[in-house]
């Protein structure tokens, strides 16, 4: 006998658990239609359950510890929104009983997803975490379901929207980095605590996420070689302008003959790139599949409703996998064992901007450095500045990118160069 009441634990009632029983509220009946059962939060699990919230949590059981909340014998499906690592206990707790996890923790799936992943697949459990990567768009489900057996050759994303919001800021409006960090955080678009974001880890946890599924490769994230956006600066994206470009923080993975060149850095990309208009707090997501081609997901990242939206589309399918006695998800995938390109191999055109002493014979010591480990020049401006200084802006054609960071290495101790040079990759394949 199918049930009629689907039974939900629900690990935090903050932004997005809020939101997501203002959604389960509000489409009660499109829920029960698609998933032809009632779905009934029965427990709630919270820091201070006497704190005021924006919903009703009459009928619910509430209380403190999540763990008690993923072993209750009234909990059919556990959802978890309170995120971190402390999740990892009530989340294998939950799987290890047969009971589907849907989470939007994003560093419970980058760190430990192969692992959670084969214990729900020993105990006819998922786990599903669409909000862990691009927040409100719905490309999990898309690699999971439409496009499961697809083979990619390339997936490139924006995949961090306070970063995204402070490059556009700063590129549309001139501000400096700073500025437009005070004006993402004075927005909510970045916490008190950018380190996460601006350190580029973020991305590294959500392409992790996403090539697992992608390229059915596992892969830890701090593998990931990740530079962020601390230290860019205005004038670089100035310089980005008048050559054609963009600046992105990107995570990137490109299958090649070698290996999965995978990495996360701020990029020049040509802005006839559709990624270049994705801009402020949106992320992108751009798939090249061997049958589909080339695709764009585009959307809200992060925020209570469209996170929300990605979670309940998570509990809907897990939802009709219990009422139906099913599940969705064949057994543990089979993943490729993990071949990569060490970043030192990958080849990629570099920016580079230098302020020197304006005098005879700088150019031609900082052009020895590039000739010296087989760099060379595609385009070169240079800018009399003030005390004596001149910027030079230079675009290498394509190099190892091992090669290029020793020229810079180089160029940064000739005795004419006044301050650390800059480096940006181009991204323009
Ligand atoms: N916010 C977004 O836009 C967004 C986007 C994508 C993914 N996510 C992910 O979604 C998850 C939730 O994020 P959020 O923004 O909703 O966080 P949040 O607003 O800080 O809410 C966290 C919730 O967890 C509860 N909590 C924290 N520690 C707890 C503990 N030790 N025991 C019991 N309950 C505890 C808090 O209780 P109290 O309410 O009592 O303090 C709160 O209800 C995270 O994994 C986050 O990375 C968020």
């Amino acid at each position: 006998m199918p049930s009629s009441v689907v039974r939900i634990g629900l690990l935090g009632c903050g932004v997005v658990g809020q939101g997501f029983l203002r959604l389960l509220r509000e489409r009660e009946r499109l829920i029960r239609d698609s998933v032809g059962a009632t779905l009934r939060v029965t427990r709630v699990a919270v820091r201070d359950p006497a704190k005021h919230r924006e919903c009703d949590l009459t009928g619910i059981r509430v209380a403190t510890d999540p763990l008690a909340v993923a072993n209750a014998e009234d909990v059919d499906l556990l959802i978890e929104l309170i995120g971190g690592e402390s999740m990892l206990e009530p989340v294998r707790a939950a799987l290890q009983r047969g009971i589907s996890v849907v989470t939007a923790n994003k560093h419970l799936l980058a760190v430990h997803g192969g692992e959670l992943e084969r214990l729900a697949a020993d105990s006819k459990s998922t786990i599903r975490s669409e909000a862990s990567a691009g927040g409100g768009i719905p490309v999990l489900q898309a690699l999971e379901h439409g496009l499961r057996t697809e083979h990619f050759q390339f997936l490139v994303a924006i995949l961090n929207g306070t970063t995204n919001y402070i490059l556009s800021t700063m590129e549309r409006d001139g501000r400096d980095f700073a500025e437009a960090l005070q004006a993402a955080q004075s927005l909510g678009f970045a916490e008190s605590d950018p380190t996460l974001d601006l350190s580029g880890a973020d991305t590294a946890q959500k392409l992790a996420i996403l090539v697992r599924r992608a390229f059915r490769m596992d892969v830890a994230y701090g593998s990931i070689p990740t530079e962020g956006i601390i230290g860019m600066e205005l004038e670089d994206l100035r310089q980005a302008d008048r050559f054609g470009y963009t600046v992105k923080l990107l995570g990137i993975a490109l299958l090649n003959s070698e290996g999965l060149d995978l990495r996360v850095h701020p990029a020049f990309i040509p802005k006839r790139y559709l990624l270049a208009a994705v801009r402020d707090e949106f992320n992108g997501i751009y798939l090249r599949g061997e049958a589909t081609g080339s695709m764009l997901f585009y959307g809200k990242g992060a925020g209570a409703l469209p996170t929300a939206q990605a979670v309940l589309g998570d509990v809907i399918v897990a939802a009709r996998e219990f009422v139906a006695g099913v599940r969705f998800l064949g057994a543990a995938e089979k993943h490729e064992p993990e071949r990569r390109l060490p970043l030192d191999a990958v080849r990629t055109k570099y920016y580079l901007r230098l302020i020197v002493e304006d005098r005879p014979g700088v150019l031609a010591q900082v052009a020895a450095c590039l000739g010296g480990t087989n760099v060379s020049v595609a385009q070169m401006f240079q800018a009399e500045g003030i005390r004596g200084e001149a910027s030079i802006t230079i675009l290498t054609h394509e190099a190892r990118d091992r090669d290029v960071r020793e020229a810079v290495k180089g160029i940064a101790k000739l005795p004419a160069v006044r301050k650390t040079p800059r480096a940006v990759r181009i991204f323009d394949i």
